[in-house]
């Protein structure tokens, strides 16, 4: 192996570039080539490749999204376009791919190595939902950004003796969810593994307010959604006056946490390791601390588990 190619697609998320960083700076050093794809899959196909050296990735690590760019490409799920990417990588003798990205991104990965090319995926995506690894990177930051507001938000609902809804992202997975509610202390966190009930949630409230709370702390998953309606009927049911805010997007920027860089840059480094013992169709995650490479087709098979047993501490300390 000579060559490689590395490309981030799907929902960009923080610590990207210090995975990008990693692979390509590894890859230097063990005297591989390294060419950079913009815009993910599309620009694939469009033959955007261009050279990288190791002043490419300087001044980055500490940059939230991705310099590479990335795209939603769904052409990408016909096989004569993605028979077409294959030429292109042929041309310009990439011998393997590492894409950074999500589920999506990676079932694009599986394709492309059936079709002969050597893919490597790392996990990149503040969702939290690849069942395969403990963490995601992206992920820790995104909390971090949740936690800043929620604080912020407790500051005002607090002084007006308020319920605030406050949905987080993390698409059909409440991992952003669960964690930022215990992170944050929130009263009520509500995701979509779960499902809740209005009117127990409307209880729990009334009973906090009689119990002497202050505020009231909703975490609501995009997965569950309506966080604008749920306000109108939780202060029509409660006569609690309830304010709504959707962090949306601000979620996915920012500078990556030390934990989300230092993640980017051991998975960074597994990635071009497994590539070099001629391994091809693997995906890379930490478990137990420790960085792991699985098949691909394996870790996609993986069903998700939600964290039943974190769950149940944050109600017990939200009482
Ligand atoms: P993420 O990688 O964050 O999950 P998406 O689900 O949007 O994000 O997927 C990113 C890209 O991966 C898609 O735009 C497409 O180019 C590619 N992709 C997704 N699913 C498939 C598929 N089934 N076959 C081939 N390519 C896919
Ligand atoms: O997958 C990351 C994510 O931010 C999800 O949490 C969210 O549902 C989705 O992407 C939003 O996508 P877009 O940026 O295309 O609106």
């Amino acid at each position: 192996m000579k060559k490689i190619a590395i490309l981030t697609s799907g929902g960009d998320a923080p610590g990207m570039n210090a995975a990008i960083r990693a692979v390509v700076r590894t890859a230097l050093e063990n005297g591989l080539e390294v060419m950079g794809v913009k815009r993910g899959y599309a620009g694939l196909i469009n033959g955007e490749l261009f050279n990288m050296d190791r002043t490419s990735v300087s001044d980055i690590i500490q940059r939230g999204g991705t310099v590479l760019r990335t795209a939603r490409c769904l052409e990408f799920k016909q096989e004569e376009v993605r028979k077409r990417a294959v030429k292109i990588l042929k041309a310009y003798g990439v011998d393997a791919l590492v894409v950074i990205g999500g589920d999506g991104s990676f079932m694009g990965a599986k394709l492309l190595s059936k079709l002969g090319v050597k893919t490597v995926g790392l996990p990149g995506t503040i969702d939290n939902d690849l069942a395969y690894t403990d963490y995601t990177i992206g992920f820790d930051t995104a909390l971090n950004t949740v936690i800043d507001a929620i604080n912020k938000i407790r500051d005002t609902s607090t002084s007006h003796e308020r319920v605030s809804i406050v949905e987080v992202m993390g698409r059909h997975c409440g991992d952003i969810a669960v964690h930022a509610g215990i992170a944050g202390g929130a009263e009520a966190i509500l995701v979509p593994e779960l499902g809740f009930d209005k009117d127990a949630l409307c209880r729990k409230i009334l009973e906090g307010k009689a119990a002497g709370k202050m505020h009231n702390l909703i975490i609501l998953a995009e997965g569950i959604g309506g966080a604008f309606d749920l306000a109108k009927e939780v202060e029509e049911v409660t006569g609690i006056e309830t304010r709504a805010t959707i962090l949306g997007h601000t979620q996915r920027g920012g500078s990556p946490s030390a934990f989300d860089r230092v993640l980017s840059s051991k998975m960074g480094a597994k990635a071009v390791e497994v590539l070099l013992e001629g391994k091809t169709s693997r995906v890379i995650g930490i478990r137990d601390n420790k960085i792991v490479d699985d098949d691909i087709d394996e870790a996609l098979a993986i069903e998700r588990k939600f964290d039943e047993e974190l769950y149940s501490i944050a109600e017990v300390l939200s009482k």
